[in-house]
């Protein structure tokens, strides 16, 4: 079976993007399959960066083919300049990158309302303001007006007309907002139309044609588990799902396709918005792992919040996902800490649960019962061999293993591809 999930087991932003880059060379096509420009997947090869939002990060290997799912929601400014960015670097992205016609579009009124009721919310969630929550309502509404929609311009630009109204009404009514100029919008999706059209493919049939031929994909999930509008802490959530069923419904293959999901982990955890953080430190030592872990949002370089790593969240998360392999990243960022705690459990009420709660109220009450491991000293990141790291690191990795039942398979050392052992 050829298919690999591979998605953030934590709050997102756990270095998916350096691995799928790494393991893009093992897989015809790299597939993703949620989100949208929400997403900031960062890969830095021979000491360039790149950070890519939409195309996944199987680009940058001349041999993949990259699928950007029907489950996505585009936002053509965004997949454009992506695009462009690429092809200045001198990446060939035409006849490489096929995007599903079914897959939704993001419209200016989306953005614009994403950010304006986030900044008028008492109880904002720190959206990424890309219009992503507004979208997949438009899509659950059933209003959204998808890419196959372009190929009938005067029943495009009829159902574009009237999402315009309806949402000038909004933004007059419910935000003083000045309205969107209709006219305006209508052509530039309508050029938007000419420039994408190369890329559009039925990926559906692509993909499970590829699944016949015995080909190897790999679906590259965005965001993370605990961000997951069924099962992360809602509602600080993203508005869709991240966990491994979105690889199905976002790239419509099915289930007995999987055979491997791996879960990056993060060695310690980061979130970057509102809502619960059990093992958040709000102190030195978070301080501490920002600076040394470079914590800052690679979409909107908000500050990240950061905290210890969290097994009741990470069980939950290896539960939910049937996770087979971890990759454990920016492990390297822990060097140097001389106690390193991990929380086992959650006491609530005065019990102590290794499960996750669902509700917000229970999250106010947790409190983390830490584990506390030695740590270890910087050390040359270079290595390539598991025995040669420090043996309180290993320790820590053995623990891990230990407590989700799953074998740790990649450990990586640094952002750049080369900075990794695989087990
Ligand atoms: P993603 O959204 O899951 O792809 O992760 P991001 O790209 O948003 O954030 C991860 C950040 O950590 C990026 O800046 C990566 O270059 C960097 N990174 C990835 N793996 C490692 C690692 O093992 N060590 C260090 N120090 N940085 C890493
Ligand atoms: P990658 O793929 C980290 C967070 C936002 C906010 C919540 C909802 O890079 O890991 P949204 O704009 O999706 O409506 O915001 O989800 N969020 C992310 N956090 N990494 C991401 O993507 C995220 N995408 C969304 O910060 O808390
Ligand atoms: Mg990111």
């Amino acid at each position: 079976m050829p298919v690999s999930v591979i998605l953030g087991t934590q709050w997102g932003d756990e270095g998916k993007g350096k691995i799928v880059d790494l393991l893009s060379e093992d897989y015809d096509i790299i597939a993703r399959y949620q989100g949208g420009a929400n997403a900031g997947h960062t890969i830095v090869l021979n000491e360039k960066k790149y950070v890519l939002h939409l195309i996944p990060s199987g680009i940058l290997h001349p041999h993949s083919i990259c699928v950007i799912g029907n489950g996505v929601v585009i936002d053509p400014v965004a997949l454009m300049e992506e695009i462009q960015m690429l092809e200045n670097e001198g990446i060939q992205v035409r006849n490489r990158l096929f995007i599903s016609h079914k897959a939704h579009l993001i419209m200016p009124y989306h953005k614009l309302i994403d950010q304006i009721s986030e900044s008028k919310s008492q109880k904002a969630i720190g959206t990424t303001g890309r219009g992503i929550g507004p979208s997949y309502i438009d899509k659950f509404s059933r209003v959204g007006i998808r890419i196959v929609d372009l190929l009938d311009h005067s029943g495009f630009e009829q159902k574009l007309r009237q999402n315009i109204e309806a949402n000038n009404q909004v933004l007059r009514k419910l935000y003083d907002y000045d309205e969107l100029n209709i006219e305006e919008i209508i052509d530039k999706y309508l050029e938007f139309d000419k420039l994408i059209d190369p890329f559009i493919k039925d990926t559906t049939y692509l993909l499970n044609n590829a699944i016949k031929e015995g080909k190897n994909i790999l679906a590259e999930g965005a965001q993370g588990a605990m961000l997951d509008v069924d099962h992360g802490t809602y509602p600080f959530v993203t508005s869709s799902n991240p966990t491994v069923g979105g690889a199905c419904t976002g790239l419509g293959i099915p289930p007995t396709a999987i055979n491997k999901v791996i879960g990056v982990v993060k060695a310690y955890t980061t979130r970057v918005g509102n809502g619960p953080f059990p093992t958040e430190l709000e102190d030195e030592t978070g301080e501490l792992l920002r600076k040394q872990g470079a914590e800052f949002g690679a979409t909107t370089g908000r500050p990240r919040r950061c905290g210890w790593l969290d097994l009741p969240q990470l069980t939950y998360s290896t539960m939910i996902n049937g996770i087979t392999h971890i990759a454990i990243t920016k492990i390297d960022v822990l060097s140097g800490i001389e106690q390193i705690k991990v929380c086992k459990g959650y006491k609530i009420n005065n019990a102590v649960t290794s499960n996750f709660p669902a509700d917000l109220p229970s999250f106010e009450k947790v409190e983390c019962v830490f584990d506390t491991l030695d740590g270890w000293q910087p050390f040359d990141c270079n290595v390539k061999n598991f025995d040669d790291l420090p043996i309180n690191l290993r320790k820590y990795i053995d623990y891990i293993t230990q407590q989700t039942g799953v074998p740790v398979n990649i450990i990586s050392l640094g952002a750049d591809r080369e900075k990794t052992i695989i087990r």
